[in-house]
């Protein structure tokens, strides 16, 4: 199983999306094993966006993500990080597939609602970011026995 980070952006939070998001990722059979409302601050965005940092936007992505609290989440699964990507859809809200949540909810292309990292290299730093040792929680999970078979477990 692996674990991929995201981030509920002011956009979705101002917009009522938590619930919407977080349900989404649920029916699709992950596993939330860290959630919190934080406020980062422009180390933490610095660090986060570190491939963005000779890009134009820069300043005003760690602005707008630091203006208000965000929600963090890792949810975790087998190949979590594709899986997720492809249920928040491509950067571009306008473009982005109808049925992902930016196909269904956005319009821009900074306010596109949700961050997911991108690969899993980039979700382990990003959980280090925001998320203490002590605030991803390993339990098990009760539908996974009809959500994977044994073999995708590693049970067989
Ligand atoms: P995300 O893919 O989560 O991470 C990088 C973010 O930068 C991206 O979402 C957008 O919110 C933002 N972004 C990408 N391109 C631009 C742009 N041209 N102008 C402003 N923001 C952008």
């Amino acid at each position: 199983m692996t674990r991929t980070a995201v981030l509920v952006k002011p956009d979705g939070l101002q917009r009522g999306l938590i619930g919407e998001i977080v349900s989404r990722f649920e029916r699709k059979g992950l596993k939330l094993v860290g959630l919190k409302m934080v406020a980062m601050t422009d180390r933490q965005l610095s660090d986060w966006y570190q491939e963005h940092k000779d890009k134009s936007f820069f300043g005003d992505l760690k602005s707008f993500m630091g203006s208000m609290p965000i929600v963090a989440m890792v949810w975790q699964g087998l190949d979590a990080v594709t899986v997720v990507r492809k249920l928040v859809g491509t950067t571009l809200g306008r473009e982005a597939e109808a049925g992902s949540i930016r196909g269904d909810f956005g319009m821009s292309q900074q306010y596109n609602l949700i961050h997911a990292s991108a690969n899993e290299d980039d979700a382990k730093r990003e959980v280090a970011i925001v998320f203490g040792k002590d605030e991803i929680f390993d339990y098990s999970g009760a539908m996974e026995c009809v959500i994977y078979a044994d073999y995708e477990r590693g049970e067989k």
